[in-house]
């Protein structure tokens, strides 16, 4: 038999469950052993049936009371509950919008200064109307020497400090081209003239020092037709140097020399002004020597079956890495190779700014 003080402990006992119930589960244990089927208060709420009409009349009201405030009192406590755990989630979950974006990849990365080059001199010569050629870095004898009337024995083969391999069965020799001026001589071989390409690619030479490196990049260029002398060759490198250097014009200086693709052969200087360690192209008294050039020999028209009576042009050769580091201030080739990442963010350029003529080449 209950009386109301048992009711009223029984009351205080489930409220202090509820009110010390942490989380969702502890609470669904208190609300079971109070309400469930065989809960202490649905048990007594069976109990009415055997009790006297004046009891039930007593207990009755009570315990549906009691019933209704612990189902109330379980309901507040589990609204509360949710809404402290949604409280942490939002929390755990802010986000601060005000927080700067991270840099992707592709804006933290950066292109090569060389990448930059090659990009840069391909955008001026295409404006010129210059197709870009390609030939295999592994060559023949004949392509790298031979065929560009290179005599054999003649002294200027062993001033290419050439990569050989080992001797096939028969004797020849494969080499890693010692520059780009054998793909004049494929690319002749392969089409009909006129001819006007350039062609950038990597060349070796068994060579390393502040200024030189076992491999490195050349940039050929060649026009051959019917018609094209000395001064489209003068105007054509002035024109290149004064877009690739960013001046408005720039002064050039031929001095005789010796190709043996060419005839006559020249090495063009470049005027300029020393500042200490800074190079300024287009003023200045200084001349700073920039590439090799030539009208091309008989002899390698000749070898590709064009006849020199009818066919005539210039070539040219043009060291990438040199040109790179004049125009960007870079002190040491071999940085070009070493993978540096703190030397190619100072150096290196984002990977969006494509160099086009008319967007400027590095703006
Ligand atoms: N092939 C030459 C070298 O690597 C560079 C060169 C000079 C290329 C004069 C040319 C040229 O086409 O006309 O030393």
């Amino acid at each position: 038999m209950t009386d109301k003080a048992e009711l009223e402990t029984i009351e205080a006992e489930f409220a202090r469950a509820i009110a010390d119930a942490m989380d969702e589960q502890t609470l669904d244990a208190v609300r079971v052993a109070a309400l469930g089927k065989k809960g202490r208060i649905s048990e007594m709420m069976k109990g009415l049936g055997k009790m006297s009409p004046d009891e039930r009349r007593d207990m009755g009201p009570l315990l549906n009371g009691l019933k209704e405030r612990i189902g109330e009192a379980l309901t507040a406590r589990k609204d509360a509950l949710q809404e402290a755990a949604l409280s942490v989630r939002l929390a755990s979950e802010k986000i601060d919008v005000t927080l700067p974006l991270r840099e992707t990849a592709l804006e933290a990365g950066r292109i090569h200064p060389l990448s930059q080059v090659w990009d840069e001199v391909v955008a001026i010569f295409a404006d010129m109307g210059f197709a870009v050629e390609n030939g295999p870095d592994i060559e023949t004898d004949h392509y790298n020497f031979t065929a560009l009337n290179f005599p054999e024995g003649h002294p200027a083969r062993e001033m290419h400090d050439t990569f050989y391999f080992d001797p096939k069965a028969d004797g020849s020799r494969a080499l890693l081209r010692t520059h780009t001026s054998p793909v004049q001589v494929r690319t002749m071989e392969q089409g009909k003239p006129p001819f006007r390409f350039i062609c950038p690619g990597r060349t070796y030479r068994s060579d390393s020092d502040q200024t030189h490196t076992p491999q490195f990049h050349q940039i050929e260029g060649l026009v051959i037709d019917e018609t094209t002398h000395m001064g489209h060759l003068k105007w054509t490198l002035e024109e290149f140097l004064a877009a690739f250097f960013e001046v408005d014009g720039v002064e050039l200086r031929m001095r005789p020399s010796y190709f043996p693709f060419t005839e006559p052969s020249m090495e063009v200087d470049v005027r300029c002004a020393r500042l200490g360690n800074e190079i300024r192209i287009g003023e200045g008294d200084d001349w700073l020597e920039i590439l090799g050039c030539g009208m091309v020999h008989p002899n390698v028209l000749k070898a590709v079956g064009l006849d020199p009576d009818k066919y005539q042009g210039f070539a040219f050769g043009i060291g990438l890495d040199r040109i790179a580091m004049l125009k960007y201030g870079i002190p040491d080739l071999r940085a070009f190779f070493e993978a540096d990442l703190r030397w190619l963010k100072h150096y290196g350029f984002a990977a969006l700014d494509v160099p086009t003529l008319a967007g400027g080449l590095t703006s």
